[in-house]
């Protein structure tokens, strides 16, 4: 059953994240991956951050009333939390199932890799202290990036039955950022 799962997001991801999922060969491993070197608040907690954060919801949202009213106005055949319409943003990981470790859970919702890029062969603290190790392996340089990245997820068209509000990015990042203290 959840694989099955797994290979229709991974379908109905693919239409929206073709471009990176045919460069991409590093596998989603989940924020729970993360997490042990990432919650000591001298670092700036960012597990933390990104726990308190809507992201973190972002699959449980799909479980909700107002999901199932948005899924049913679309005539979705699927409940939300099953439907690729709604995974491919409300869980953002990789177009190709193959590409999901076993310990990635999607009921995290939107994790650090859905911007930060697929972590398996960055996460070791070898490669995670060498930016430029990192980056070879597969780490996005988020930074870089910018309003783009939450572009992915965050555009201004009809998702969800009604028109999205304009995506204002200072004052979404406002609330989600995640910096390393400022010494
Ligand atoms: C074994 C420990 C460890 C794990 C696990 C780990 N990291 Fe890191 N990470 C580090 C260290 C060390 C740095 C370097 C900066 C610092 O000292 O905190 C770093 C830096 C980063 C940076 C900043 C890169 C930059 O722009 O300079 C990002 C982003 C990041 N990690 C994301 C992740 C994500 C996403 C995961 C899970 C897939 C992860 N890390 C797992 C130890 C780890
Ligand atoms: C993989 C898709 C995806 C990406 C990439 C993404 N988001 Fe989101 N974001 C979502 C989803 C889905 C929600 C709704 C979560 C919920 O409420 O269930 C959301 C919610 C939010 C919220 C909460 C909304 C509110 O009004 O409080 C903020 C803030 C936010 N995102 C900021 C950002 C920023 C800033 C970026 C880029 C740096 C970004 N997001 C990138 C999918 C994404
Ligand atoms: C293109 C990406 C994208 C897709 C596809 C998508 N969502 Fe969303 N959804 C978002 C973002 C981004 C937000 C947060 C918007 C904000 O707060 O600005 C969101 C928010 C929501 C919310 C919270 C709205 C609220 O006001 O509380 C619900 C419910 C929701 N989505 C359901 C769904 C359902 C059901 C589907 C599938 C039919 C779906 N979404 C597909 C990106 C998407
Ligand atoms: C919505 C997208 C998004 C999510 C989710 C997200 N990050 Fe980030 N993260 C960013 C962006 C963008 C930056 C770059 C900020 C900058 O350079 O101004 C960043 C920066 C960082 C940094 C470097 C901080 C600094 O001051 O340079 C670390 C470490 C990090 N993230 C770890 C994580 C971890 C761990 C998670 C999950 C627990 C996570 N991030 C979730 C977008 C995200």
């Amino acid at each position: 059953m959840k694989k099955n799962l797994l290979i229709i997001l991974a379908l109905a991801c693919g239409a929206m994240f073709t471009a990176t999922a045919a460069t991409e060969s590093h596998k989603y491993v989940g924020a729970g991956q993360c997490k042990m070197c990432h919650q000591s608040d001298k670092k700036g907690n960012q597990y933390g951050v990104w726990e308190k954060s809507k992201h973190a919801e972002a699959y449980k949202t799909l479980e909700g009333d107002k999901a199932k009213a948005i899924a049913k106005e679309k005539g979705l055949k699927k409940a939300p939390a099953e439907s690729p319409e709604c995974l491919a943003c409300h869980v953002g990981a990789s177009a190709d199932a193959a590409l999901l470790d076993k310990k990635f859970d999607m009921k995290q919702g939107v994790q650090c890799e859905s911007c930060h890029g697929a972590g398996s062969d960055f996460k070791a603290m070898p490669v995670m202290k060498d930016k430029a190790k990192a980056l070879a392996a597969g780490l996005v340089d988020a930074g870089k990036m910018g309003k783009e990245l939450c572009e992915k997820c965050h555009i201004d068209k009809n998702q969800h039955g009604a028109k999205m509000a304009a995506f204002k990015y200072d004052e979404m990042w406002a609330k989600v950022k995640h910096p390393y203290p400022v010494k």
